[in-house]
């Protein structure tokens, strides 16, 4: 159904030339060449990094019909190894994280969303912790502060002071752009609440989620929830 909202959506996209690539998900103006290199040097690196061929040993926690999740660990073959941090560098340049660097790389746990198109469109890393605080209620987004501003200046979360006891600590959830809202970060935290600590279930309290992104937040409140 076309309404005239919707006609105008369409003609202001034309007017700056914004477009998502359908396969990368990246948003550039294909009016700008600047623009258009920089999606030609992004495209294929990015396809071929969330390209997975399978392995021999693959560490498979969870089944679903759209896909599965592998867990990959430290001490695994590096060919895994290699493959989890080249979807964590992705994640984390999109997160705009400058180090790469995890907390405790020892005990980090990678968990991958694999569909069935056979790319990792979605990444969890979880790192043993004994303690979290907890992130206090943010003020709402001034109207006349634009969405990145306000990302931006909103990056250091207000927390409380009191330590609360948690088991596991995600330090990175990422899903790739064109594949969001399906779930996946869902899935993949459920996996996680079984398999992180062998034999035990994880209650949505022993989670904590560190330096949470406002979409992160939105995201987490939700499941905290639910
Ligand atoms: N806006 C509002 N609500 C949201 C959003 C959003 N952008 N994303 C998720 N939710 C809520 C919704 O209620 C959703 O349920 P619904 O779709 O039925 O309404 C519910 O959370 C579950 O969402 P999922 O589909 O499971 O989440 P998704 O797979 O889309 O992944 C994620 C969410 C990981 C935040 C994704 O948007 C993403 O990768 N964003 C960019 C990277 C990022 O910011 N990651 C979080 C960093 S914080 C950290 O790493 C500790
Ligand atoms: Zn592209």
């Amino acid at each position: 159904k076309q309404t005239d909202n919707q006609l105008i959506i369409d003609a202001g996209q034309k007017q700056f030339g914004a477009t998502s690539c359908g396969s990368c998900g990246m948003l550039y103006s294909t009016d700008s060449p600047e623009d258009n290199f920089q999606h030609t040097q992004f495209h294929q690196r990015f396809l071929d990094t969330i390209k997975f061929v399978g392995w021999k040993k693959e560490r498979v926690v969870a089944e679903f019909w759209d896909g599965k999740i592998i867990l990959v660990l430290p001490e695994d073959p590096k060919y895994a190894t290699k493959k989890a941090e080249d979807v964590r560098r992705i994640a984390d340049s999109e997160l705009g994280f400058q180090q790469i660097t995890l907390s405790s790389p020892s005990s980090a746990k990678t968990y991958l969303f694999i569909n069935s198109d056979r790319m990792v469109v979605g990444c969890l890393v979880a790192e043993n912790i004994r303690q979290a605080f907890r992130v206090l209620e943010q003020p709402e987004k001034p109207k006349d502060m634009n969405k990145e501003d306000f990302m931006e200046r909103h990056r250091a979360w207000c927390c409380s002071t009191v330590p609360e006891k948690a088991l596991c600590g995600v330090s990175r959830i990422w899903v790739f752009s064109l594949m969001r809202r399906k779930g996946i970060a869902t899935r993949l935290l459920d996996t996680v609440r079984n398999s992180f600590m062998y034999g035990s279930h994880l209650t949505k309290q022993e989670i904590a989620f560190s330096d949470p992104t406002p979409e992160g937040k939105l995201f987490a409140t939700k499941y905290c929830q639910t």
